[in-house]
C-alpha cells in the first residue's frame, strides 16, 4: 500500500466548523497485509528502537498517525493540544491497554487485579482509596523520614563500593535502593539489600519481578490462551514468578495488618485496610502492583538524572549552591527543604524530559471520540507518545540539550501537556509524588556529598526495555567533596 503523507497546517488539526475525517485517513507507514509496519520496525532496529521509529514517524506524518503491527492496529498522538484534546474528553473510568497475561494469572489463582489493570468502578474505589494517601503532597512529604533512612544507607553504601568512584552496576544498586525505599513505605520493613550479605528473601523477589517483567511482553503480541493451553515455558516463568511474588507480598502484608495500631505513624496498609471498602484480597494485589509500578521506574530515572548531571557541570554547581543555601550543613534534607528548591524540580523535570522512563502510555477509548481533525472510534487503541513530544523542537527550543532554565523562566510558553512523563487525567501514575520527593532527596543527598562526573563524553545509545535504558554502563563517577 501507498504510504499517505501528512497534509496539516502547522497547528493542531482541529474539527472546528468542519466535518471529522474517519479513521481510515489518518496518515501512517506502510500497511502491509498481515504485518502492517511491523517489517519496516524491525529494519529500524526492532522494539528496542521503537521510541525512535516513533519521533520519526511523528515528524513524517504529524501530530497523529495510525500503525499496524501484526494485527495489533493503534493510533498515536504526539503533539501537546491533543494531548489536551483527549484530557478534555476522558471519561469517568480512563481505560489503558489490557495486560492480558497478568489477568490469566489473577482469574486462574483467584487473585484480585491491582491498579494497574482494573478498569471502571472498580478502578476508581481501589483509586480513591489510594488516592489521598499517595497524591496529595501534605501526606506524602510525611514519608520523607523513610525516604531518609535509606538514603542514609544508600549515600554510605556509594562512599564504600565504588572503585576510584565508579560504581559497577549502579543501575542494580539504583533498584535495590528503590526497592529498599518503597518497601519501608508500604511494609514498614528494611530488607537489608544495602547492605554487603544481601537478604535472600528480598533478592528472590526481585528475581521474581525481573522474570515475571521479562515473561509478559510475548504473551502481549501472541495469545495468552495458547500459551496457558499449551503450557507453555513462558507461561510456567511467568505464573511461577507471579506465586512468588503474591506469596511473599502477602507475608508482609498480612504482618502489617496485625501489627495494625503499631508505632508507625505513617501505615499505609492499616489506614488503607481500615477507611476503605477493599477485601484483603483486593489490598494483596493493590499493594504489589504499587510495589511493581514503583522500583524500576525510580531506580530508572535516577539513574538518567545522575547522567544528565554528569553531563552538565555547570548545573550541577548550581544545584550544589543552592542545597547548601537551603540545607544548613548540621541537618539532613527534607521535605520542607525541597519546596524551596526550584532549581532542583527543574533539573529533575528536565531530565525526565530529555530522558524519560516511559515513553508512551495508552488509553483504550471508551467512546467514540473526536481528536483534532478525525472521529476515531470507541475501543480503539491510543498510544500517547509523551517522549516524542519532549523530544520535539516545535514544543521545546534546543530541545537535545539540557536546560533546567527553561523550567523557571517567567513566560517560558511551555504548553502544559508538552510534559506529562507520569501520564495524563485521572489514570495517571498515582506514585508520582512519591518518585519525586524520592529522587528530590537522593539527589540532595548525593550533590551533597559526591561530584558526580563524567568518565567519558561519547555519545550513550539509548534502548527501550520496557523502560528507556542506556545500552552501556553509565559513564559516571562519584568523588567525594
Ligand atoms: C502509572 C510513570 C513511579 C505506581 C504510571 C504511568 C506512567 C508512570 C507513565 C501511566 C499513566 C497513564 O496511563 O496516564 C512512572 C514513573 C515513575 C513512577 C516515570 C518514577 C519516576 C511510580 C511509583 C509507584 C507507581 C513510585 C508506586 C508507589 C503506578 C501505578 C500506576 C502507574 C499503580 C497505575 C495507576 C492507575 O492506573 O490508576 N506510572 N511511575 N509509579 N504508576 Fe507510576
Amino acid at each position: 500500500l501507498e504510504e499517505k503523507v501528512a497534509v496539516e497546517a502547522g497547528g493542531c488539526p482541529h474539527a472546528a466548523g468542519s466535518r471529522a475525517q474517519s479513521l481510515d485517513s489518518i496518515p501512517g507507514p506502510t500497511n502491509w497485509p498481515l504485518v502492517g509496519s511491523l517489517v519496516q520496525l524491525l529494519r529500524k532496529g526492532g522494539l528496542t528502537r521503537q521510541h525512535e521509529a516513533l519521533v520519526e514517524y511523528h515528524k513524517r506524518f504529524g501530530k497523529i498517525f495510525r500503525m499496524k503491527l501484526g494485527t495489533f492496529e493503534s493510533v498515536h498522538i504526539g503533539a501537546p493540544c491533543l494531548l489536551e484534546a483527549l484530557y478534555r474528553e476522558e471519561g469517568i473510568y480512563p481505560q489503558r491497554l489490557e495486560i492480558k497475561p497478568w489477568k490469566a494469572y489473577r482469574d486462574m489463582r483467584d487473585e484480585a487485579y491491582g491498579l494497574l489493570i482494573l478498569e471502571g468502578k472498580d478502578w476508581q474505589r481501589m483509586r480513591s482509596a489510594f488516592q489521598q494517601k499517595l497524591m496529595k503532597p501534605t501526606e506524602v512529604v510525611k514519608l520523607d523520614r523513610k525516604i531518609n533512612e535509606v538514603l542514609v544507607d544508600f549515600v554510605g553504601r556509594v562512599g564504600k563500593i565504588n572503585i576510584n568512584g565508579k560504581i559497577e552496576d549502579l543501575y542494580f544498586e539504583l533498584n535495590k535502593w528503590s526497592f529498599e525505599t518503597i518497601c519501608l513505605v508500604l511494609y514498614d520493613k528494611r530488607f537489608g539489600l544495602l547492605q554487603d550479605q544481601v537478604n535472600e528473601e528480598a533478592m528472590n523477589f526481585i528475581t521474581s519481578v525481573k522474570t515475571m517483567m521479562s515473561t509478559f511482553g510475548i504473551m502481549m503480541v501472541t495469545p495468552v490462551a495458547l500459551h496457558k493451553n499449551l503450557n507453555t515455558k513462558i507461561w510456567k516463568d511467568h505464573t511461577a514468578a507471579w506465586d512468588r511474588i503474591f506469596s511473599t507480598a502477602k507475608v508482609y502484608i498480612d504482618r502489617k495488618l496485625k501489627r495494625s495500631g503499631a508505632k508507625d505513624p505513617d501505615d499505609l496498609i492499616n489506614d488503607i485496610f481500615r477507611h476503605s471498602d477493599l477485601s484483603k484480597k483486593e489490598l494483596y494485589a493493590a499493594i504489589t502492583e504499587l510495589q511493581i509500578g514503583g522500583v524500576e521506574t525510580t531506580a530508572n530515572s535516577m539513574l538518567w538524572f545522575i547522567f544528565n548531571l554528569s553531563r552538565n557541570p555547570a548545573a550541577q554547581k548550581k544545584l550544589l549552591e543552592e542545597i547548601k543555601r537551603v540545607v544548613p550543613p548540621d541537618q539532613d534534607p527534607c521535605g520542607e527543604h525541597i519546596k524551596s528548591m526550584p532549581y532542583l524540580k527543574a533539573c529533575l523535570k528536565e531530565s525526565m524530559r530529555l530522558l524519560p522512563s516511559v515513553p508512551f502510555t495508552s488509553r483504550t477509548l471508551d467512546k467514540d471520540t473526536v481528536l483534532g481533525n478525525y472521529s476515531i472510534p470507541k475501543g480503539t487503541v491510543l498510544m500517547i507518545n509523551t517522549h516524542a513530544v519532549s523530544a520535539n523542537e516545535e514544543y521545546f527550543d534546543d530541545c537535545k540539550n539540557f536546560k533546567p532554565e527553561r523550567w523557571l523562566r517567567e513566560n517560558n510558553n511551555i504548553e502544559p501537556f508538552a510534559h506529562v512523563p507520569f501520564g495524563i487525567g485521572k489514570r495517571m501514575c498515582i506514585g508520582r509524588r512519591l518518585a519525586e520527593l524520592q529522587l528530590q532527596l537522593a539527589m540532595c543527598w548525593l550533590v551533597r556529598d559526591y561530584k558526580i562526573v563524567a568518565t567519558d563524553n561519547e555519545p550513550l545509545d539509548v534502548i527501550h526495555s520496557g523502560l528507556l535504558v542506556p545500552n552501556r554502563e553509565l559513564p559516571v563517577a562519584f568523588n567525594r567533596r
